[in-house]
């Protein structure tokens, strides 16, 4: 007689490419990514975020955007806010009624398979750390990510500290993102010079908490890389570096989240 494969064995493995998803304040954006080689399969899709964002119609944005890839299976979804285990639990800049929402539970139906949920700028410095800027660095890295509001991921010898939230330290004596977000920049009309000043701040006060040896800067804010980089210091000769993935950086590192997950 032939013995069953085990439970784990006899489990089909998730596909290699799998679609991607990043839920921002502005926009959601998706493609299919090849979680190999950390490249999108396909042009990414962009929606802008529906307004007030709320857990239904943002989910029909999901639902529009593996539907435009003709998807159907595992997806990886990120969220600008607090993800424990799928559920969310901050919602800073997008509409509260996500507080307590069971996010995986909500999107699986939207794409086909299971949803595996994590926080934007954790998905970002994962894809950095594996793909980007961050490979093979060892010691504390730390990826900010600069957009609507600033996401934060730490890493210890590649291994990430999940939902960190640098964006409210103080900063000037105002949640960081309230002061340097690449949102607060266009409102207040700042030059690049002088946002990577008070940037440069924000890097002192980070430095003295988590001696990191590199700081990778993301968001909306990396594709003008050239023109800030040149104006911020660090106190600590630590190294900084653009995504090298630039504003991919989330959808792909979800879609890696969801291949480990699924
Ligand atoms: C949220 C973070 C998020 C960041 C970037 C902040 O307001 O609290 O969770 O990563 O914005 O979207």
């Amino acid at each position: 007689m032939t013995a069953k494969p085990s439970r784990s064995l006899a489990r089909k493995s998730p596909p290699d490419i799998i679609l991607g998803i990043d839920i921002g304040g502005t926009g959601i954006k998706g493609a299919p990514v090849d979680t190999r080689t950390g490249e999108l399969a396909a042009e990414r899709f962009r929606l802008p975020t529906p307004q007030p964002a709320r857990p239904n119609v943002v989910a029909d944005a999901v639902a529009q955007i593996a539907a435009h890839f003709d998807y159907k299976g595992p997806a990886g979804i990120t969220f600008p806010g607090i993800v424990k285990k799928g559920v969310i639990f901050s919602a800073t800049n997008v509409d509260p009624a996500w507080l307590h929402t069971d996010a995986s539970k909500l999107f699986k139906s939207h794409v086909g398979g299971p949803a595996t949920v994590v926080n934007d700028a954790d998905a970002a410095g994962y894809a950095e750390m594996r793909f980007g800027a961050g490979r093979e660095r060892s010691g504390v890295v730390v990826m900010l990510t600069f957009g609507t509001g600033i996401g934060s991921a730490i890493f210890c010898d590649g291994v990430l500290l999940p939902n960190t939230e640098f964006g409210h330290l103080q900063l000037r004596g105002k949640d960081a993102e309230l002061r340097a977000s690449e949102r607060v920049r266009e409102e207040k009309d700042m030059s690049l010079k002088k946002w990577a000043r008070i940037v440069s701040e924000y890097l002192a006060s980070l430095e003295k908490l988590f001696s990191p040896e590199l700081f990778i800067i993301g968001g909306g804010i990396s594709k003008k890389a050239d023109k800030f980089l040149p104006y911020l210091t660090t106190k600590t000769e630590v190294h900084i570096e653009p995504a090298k993935m630039r504003n991919d950086a989330g959808i792909i590192g979800a879609a890696c989240f969801a291949k480990i997950r699924a």
